[in-house]
């Protein structure tokens, strides 16, 4: 089982797509293990955007997510970094596929609706940042054996 850390970035709480984004990683089959409502501050911006600072982009970045309210999720599954990713699309939503995420909702290079982890370690990185460990919960609703098949190990 892999975790990753995902975010729904104030563009889509202020747009009210957030519902219908968690619902996309939901029929997917990934699976909430945990989930939160906050304001991210410019502090804890600035450390998850860290690998970013020096870039042109960087200060335009941490303005946005620091600009409302976010959904912080940790989404679990098989190969569930990769799926999230997929899901999302292309950074920039007039790059991204139709059917993806940002393809579907985006138009911006910057608002792009959602972050999503890129590999294991920054998830285990990201995940430490918003969540305590006692925080998120290990479990598998019934019918993952039908998403997650034991065949596939
Ligand atoms: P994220 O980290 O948010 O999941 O997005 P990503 O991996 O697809 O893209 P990344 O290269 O890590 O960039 C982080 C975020 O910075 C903003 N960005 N703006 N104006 C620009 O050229 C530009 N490039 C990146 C986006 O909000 C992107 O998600
Ligand atoms: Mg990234």
């Amino acid at each position: 089982m892999e975790r990753t850390l995902i975010i729904l970035k104030p563009d889509a709480l202020q747009r009210r797509l957030a519902g219908r984004i968690v619902q996309r990683f939901e029929e997917k089959g990934l699976v909430l293990g945990g989930m939160k409502l906050m304001r991210i501050s410019k502090e804890l911006a600035e450390k998850h955007y860290a690998p970013h600072k020096g870039k042109p982009f960087y200060p335009g970045l941490i303005d946005y997510v620091t600009s409302g309210p976010v959904i912080v999720m940790v989404l679990q599954g098989e190969r569930a970094i990769s799926i999230a990713r997929t899901l999302m699309g292309k950074t920039f939503g007039f790059e991204a596929q139709p059917g993806t995420i940002r393809g579907d909702f985006g138009a911006s290079r910057s608002y792009n609706l959602v972050h999503g982890s890129d590999a294991p370690e920054s998830a285990a990185e990201e995940m430490a940042l918003y969540f305590q460990e006692g925080e998120l919960l290990d479990y598998a609703p019934s019918g993952s054996e039908w998403v997650f098949p034991k065949s596939d190990d």
